[in-house]
């Protein structure tokens, strides 16, 4: 083993040690949970404390950004499968489960995607597209957000460069069971948590591809919520409960909480922590809820970085947030 993975195993002890309490991977396997956290490959080798605390907290990454169509496939038929593979490689070396994110979104599309096909066209794009980067992961996969935020914040479908092929969703599903019959397929969106006119509407969809006999497994929350976020006041676990009666697998897929609001940086932190907790404890309690992932490992890499939505900060210090986590997973 070469001397980096020996220096960073060191550094995985020692934080761990430093650390009060077990780790959340040790605690969510005891509760038949799978905690992951959204990863950019380039800084695995880059910062070795990102890796440790990944690999020391997570049992599952998801790819925050390397595996979608506008990171692998900037020219048409042109692959770029290097950061992608430099993440499934660190999962297997740490067993992690893998989450493919994402075939099917209306954002971060090269712009070749942009062609103006044919219905013709495009299915051939899809399935080639589908069929290259399912297959090369075959077995290695554990879930793919094949479809990700098809429902608009008005609830209705989204435009896409996909809806020339009118039954896209439809193929996208069917040619990634054939590409990777292992792997569970998941639609994943945000702002659907609780009751209310969108997920309303991706309750209908997902309804009606299962009635189709379309290849669906579950249905992910993202989760991107602020310190107001009450699952309590959206109804989220009556929400969750009508998803799972789809027999639908049911994940917490990009959680985060922007530390922005009114009150001290201690009563925000607070607040912060209120909400993982009662998230965390809505999955708990719902039977087929089995993912809960958090959309980065610390503050300094967010997407929203400015306001300190994870569990982590930037230093790597866990938040009051990580300790509600940790007590959430440790209640009986
Ligand atoms: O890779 C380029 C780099 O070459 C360039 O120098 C740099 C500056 O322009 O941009 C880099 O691409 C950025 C990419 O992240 C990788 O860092 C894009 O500009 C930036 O827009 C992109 O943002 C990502 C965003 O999706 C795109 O919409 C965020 O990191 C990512 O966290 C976010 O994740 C999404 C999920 O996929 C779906 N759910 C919502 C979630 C938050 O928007």
């Amino acid at each position: 083993m070469p001397f980096r993975w020996w220096s960073l195993m060191l550094m995985c002890l020692l934080v761990a040690l430093a650390q009060s309490g077990p780790p959340l991977r040790a605690l969510a396997e005891k509760r038949g949970l799978q905690i992951g956290a959204a990863v950019e490959p380039s800084l695995l080798l880059q910062d070795p404390e990102y890796a440790a605390v990944l690999a020391r907290e997570f049992n599952l990454v998801v790819a925050e950004n390397v595996m979608k169509w506008g990171a692998l496939q900037t020219s048409r038929g042109q692959f770029n499968f290097g950061a992608a593979d430099l993440l499934m490689d660190f999962a297997r070396k740490h067993r992690m489960a893998v989450r493919g994110h994402t075939l099917v979104w209306h954002q971060q599309l090269p712009r070749w995607m942009y062609g103006g096909f044919s219905a013709a066209e495009m299915e051939t794009i899809l399935r080639e597209h589908i069929q290259t980067v399912v297959g090369r992961y075959r077995g290695r996969i554990a879930y793919w957000d094949v479809a990700n935020e098809v429902i608009g914040d008005d609830a209705r479908p989204r435009a896409t460069p996909f809806e020339v092929l009118p039954d896209y969703l439809e193929k996208a599903f069917r040619y990634a069971r054939a590409a990777d019959p292992g792997a569970k397929l998941f639609y994943n969106d945000y702002g659907a948590e609780g009751l209310g006119p969108k997920s309303d509407a991706i309750y209908a969809l997902l309804k009606g591809l299962k009635e189709k006999g379309v290849p669906l497994d579950g249905v992910g929350f993202q989760a991107h919520v602020d310190l107001n976020f009450s699952p309590a006041a959206v109804r989220m676990a009556e929400n969750l409960e009508r998803f799972a009666r789809l027999g639908l697998e049911i994940h917490i897929t990009e959680m985060d909480v922007r530390l922005v609001g009114p009150g001290s940086r201690a009563e925000r932190l607070e607040k912060q922590a209120r909400v993982y907790r009662e998230v965390l404890q809505v999955c708990l309690r719902q039977p087929r809820c089995k993912v809960f992932t958090l959309w980065g490992v610390s503050d300094a890499f967010s997407w929203r970085a400015a306001s300190e939505p994870l569990v982590f900060d930037a230093d790597y210090q866990p938040k009051p947030a990580y300790f509600a986590l940790q007590q959430t997973l440790q209640q009986p």
